[in-house]
């Protein structure tokens, strides 16, 4: 059994409370406002929130394939544990190919419609990283990564993709408080990509790369014209392999 990434975010310290270090971005691909946080890798994560707390937020992840495969951000706090994790990850040419020693997966072939980044919701239950599983919600709230068509694409190198977090703020065990006035989050960027291209592929990514902890103003990560942004998402394409 492989020890994931989530043993690193267990371990780090946490820095101080009550500061942000977000910054107020306009993606031009949608008009949609975020509070992003930028990482070394180039790797950024945005979010944006309504101004009456619900169920829902609008998250975003833009980088290049070159430096990362995939990524996640946790919205419950510093440590990936027991918190919901939102990942994405560009189409490569190497998704499918497993690189478990000793167990290289025949590549299952991707939909068209598929081979673009991809997103979806998990929950850490344990520290390797086939315990990062999906997560779909209990009883009738159902958590979906809901794409806005317009911000998910690939460029050259660049990928980008914006979603709709449906009820993914509908437990807060598990996701921030939006009465807080900020709040420390952390995410992750992967070298190497899921299993597969489809939505709930097991993570193959194990190492050492890099962990960042933020600290969204969440006060500012509201805004009016959220329900608004919101009417742009659609529902995931099903890349699921034929069984
Ligand atoms: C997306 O990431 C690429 C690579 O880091 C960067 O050049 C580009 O400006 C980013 N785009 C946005 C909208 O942040
Ligand atoms: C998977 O890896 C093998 C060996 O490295 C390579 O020949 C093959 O093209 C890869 N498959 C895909 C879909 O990239
Ligand atoms: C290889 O990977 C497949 C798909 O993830 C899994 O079902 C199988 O148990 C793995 N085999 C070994 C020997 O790890
Ligand atoms: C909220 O999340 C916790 C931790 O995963 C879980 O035990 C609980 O059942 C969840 N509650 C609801 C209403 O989904
Ligand atoms: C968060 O943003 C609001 C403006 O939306 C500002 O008034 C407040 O000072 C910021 N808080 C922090 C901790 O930076």
């Amino acid at each position: 059994m492989q020890i994931s990434l989530l043993i690193v975010m267990l371990l780090a310290p946490y820095c101080a409370y009550g500061q942000t270090d977000t910054t107020t971005f306009t993606d031009t691909a949608t008009g949609i406002t975020f509070q992003t946080s930028e990482h070394g890798s180039g790797m950024k994560f945005g979010i944006a929130l309504p101004i009456t707390p619900g169920n829902d937020f609008i998250g975003f992840f833009n980088g290049s394939v070159k430096d990362v495969s995939w990524a996640g951000a946790d919205i419950g706090g510093s440590i990936m544990l027991g918190n919901l994790l939102v990942t994405a990850w560009p189409y490569t040419t190497a998704a499918g190919n497993s690189t478990i020693p000793g167990n290289a997966t025949e590549a299952a072939p991707v939909p068209a419609k598929c081979k673009i980044p991809l997103g979806d919701v998990r929950l850490a239950t344990g520290y390797a990283t086939s315990e990062v599983k999906m997560y779909s919600g209990v009883g009738a709230v159902k958590v979906l990564s809901k794409p806005i068509s317009k911000g998910v694409f690939q460029k050259g190198d660049i990928w980008q993709y914006t979603f709709l977090c449906q009820n993914c703020m509908a437990n807060s065990t598990i996701a921030l408080d939006q009465k807080e006035e900020t709040m420390q989050l952390a995410y992750v960027v992967g070298s190497q990509p899921p299993e597969g291209h489809y939505q709930g592929a097991p993570l193959t990514e194990h190492t050492d790369r890099a962990v960042l902890y933020f600290s969204p103003n969440i006060t500012a990560a509201k805004s009016d014209k959220f329900a608004q942004w919101a009417k742009l998402a659609e529902a995931p394409p099903n890349c699921a392999p034929k069984s």
